[in-house]
């Protein structure tokens, strides 16, 4: 089975490059770039590709940059050009629900667009004619997550994960959201993520990692906890490539 694990900047795929390259952790791209060992890279329409060989299987890391966008066009490529089966994000996001904390990790059950907006036709947030408001992640993957939770002894939560343009730093903002969609989390890739697999018929699941709470100190926290975050959602993602494949 070929798999897809994507991320939006390099401290998030850094540490799922370094476990399927073998090469020592390392956060500065021009130096992975150089150093490489285990692993093929690609450059496609402006976005890196990392093919690699785990336990026999084909993997393609891809690092989109960040926003809806680049994500869109990074899954895109991941199916129609490299023909994934499966594609799992890590990264990090902000928390909305007040019960997850820095570090906590959420997969999402579904997720939207908080920054769609064509209210002024009388449709509500998040939704344009022949799309869906919610895009359900694939019920396999978060039973497999599930499991790898129950054997790490990790308390994985799951919710609405809310995507958009923005790196919400406002609580204002953040209640809205988080009212008007029911989300629990925020980030800035996973909806688009889920649009194209979904368009594509590949099953897909978002795991973050929190990194702030989406308030007046976002900014900080997140440059603070940013790594370390990114680190748990790898690593977790890491071994739910194991369970799949083994
Ligand atoms: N990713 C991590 N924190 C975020 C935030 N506060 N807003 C949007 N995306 C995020």
């Amino acid at each position: 089975m070929k798999i897809a694990i994507m991320g939006a900047m390099i401290e998030e795929i850094e540490p799922i490059l370094s476990a399927l390259d073998g090469h020592p952790p390392q956060s500065d791209l021009a130096y992975i770039l150089s150093n490489l060992k285990n692993v093929r890279l690609h450059s496609i329409a402006g976005n890196r590709y990392f093919e690699a060989k785990y336990k026999g299987h084909d993997i393609v890391v891809a690092y989109s940059k960040i926003g809806k966008v680049y994500a869109a066009l990074t899954a895109s490529v991941l199916v129609q050009h490299f023909k994934v089966e499966r594609l799992l994000f890590s990264g990090v996001a902000g928390a909305l629900n007040p019960d997850l904390k820095i570090g906590d990790l959420i997969a999402a059950t579904k997720l939207c667009q908080h920054d769609l907006d064509i209210t002024a036709f009388g449709h509500p947030y998040g939704y344009v004619p022949e799309g869906k408001i919610y895009i359900q992640s694939d019920e396999y993957l978060r039973m497999l997550a599930k499991e790898v939770a129950k054997e790490k002894g990790i308390d994985l939560k799951e919710g609405i994960i809310a995507t958009g343009d923005q790196f919400v730093a406002d609580p204002k903002r953040k209640e809205w959201i988080r009212k008007t969609f029911g989300a629990d989390a925020i980030e800035m890739e996973g909806a688009a993520v889920a649009v194209v697999c979904d368009a594509f018929d590949v099953p897909f699941f978002v795991l973050r990692s929190i990194s702030d709470a989406a308030d007046m100190d976002a900014a900080f926290d997140f440059d603070e906890f940013l790594k370390h975050s990114s680190r748990r959602s790898a690593d977790f993602i890491i071994s739910m490539v194991e369970k799949l494949i083994g």
